[in-house]
């Protein structure tokens, strides 16, 4: 069966946690097992989940809600400017399409253009199977999206005591977004392998303490560095990469 509308999938955690490339991991692994089509949504206001996919970005939806308020012609209302600018503006991929939020507004009223935008999405939402969010630490656009329920927020940390900490601080914070969340789950990335007991400890700790899930642990990658410092898109990592293998794993435990 269809659903009605799409799932919707967001990442949350610390700056550089990896919150980017576990999503075009993610993208992979819908891709693959096709659970599509799939919505990726870029809410960082300094987007780069592009190039993880491979991918160029020519407008961002912030570009369009500052020309709605000057350049909505005679005989378009600014809904119908929206959508059509926004129709433009998704970029589309194999099995999957992308859209870049690009940079919060400034200063000035951008009420209704926030409330248009946020109705075209929750259109747009429904010709998909999956909607994936990937957020900045601030998490600032997932308000504006409106989304009602999200069903399952991945929190990203370093491996670190503090780090998985500051995963269970982020995961609390999300009671004040005013959005439904189903299932909350921590990926600690980057982690020497085999795991230090020591980190698992406080990992456990830190899962006590919440409603966070243990989602599992992603190893350090060289692949994963190889082809960040060569600038190729994730989407062409083997499935038999260890830390590709331990993403998925966590995927196909938590994502139906
Ligand atoms: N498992 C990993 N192994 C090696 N490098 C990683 C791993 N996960 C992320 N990185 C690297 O860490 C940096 C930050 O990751 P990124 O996904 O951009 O974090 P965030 O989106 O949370 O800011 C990037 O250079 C990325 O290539
Ligand atoms: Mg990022």
């Amino acid at each position: 069966m269809t659903p009605q509308t799409a799932q919707v999938i967001a990442m949350a955690g610390k700056g550089g946690t990896g919150k980017t490339t576990t999503s075009a991991l993610l993208i992979k692994y819908l891709v693959k097992n096709n659970l599509t089509p799939v919505m990726a949504v870029d809410a960082d206001a300094n987007a780069n989940l592009n190039e993880l996919l491979g991918l160029e970005v020519e407008t961002t939806m912030g570009e369009i809600r500052d020309r709605m308020k000057t350049d909505t012609p005679q005989g378009m209302t600014k809904s119908e400017f929206m959508e059509m600018h926004i129709a433009q503006a998704i970029i589309e991929s194999k099995g999957f399409d992308l859209l870049v939020m690009g940079q919060p507004e400034g200063p000035g009223c951008y009420c209704m253009a926030n409330s248009i935008l946020a109705q075209v999405m929750e259109g747009l939402a429904k010709s998909y199977r999956y909607m994936l969010v990937d957020n900045e630490a601030g998490m600032e656009h997932l308000s504006r999206l409106n989304l009602r329920k999200i069903h399952t927020l991945f929190v990203v940390s370093d491996p670190s005591a503090r780090g998985v900490l500051t995963a269970a601080r982020i995961a609390d914070l999300t009671k004040n977004l005013g959005v439904e969340v189903n299932n909350k789950v921590l990926i600690v990335n980057r982690v020497p392998m085999p795991v230090p007991d020591a980190l698992d400890k406080h990992v456990q700790e830190a899962v006590g303490k919440t409603d966070l899930k243990f989602g599992g642990y992603v190893p350090a990658s060289d692949e994963i560095f190889e082809a960040e410092m060569s600038q190729k898109s994730l989407l062409e990592l083997p499935a038999d990469t260890p830390a590709v293998k331990a993403a998925w794993e966590v995927f196909e435990k938590y994502l139906d």
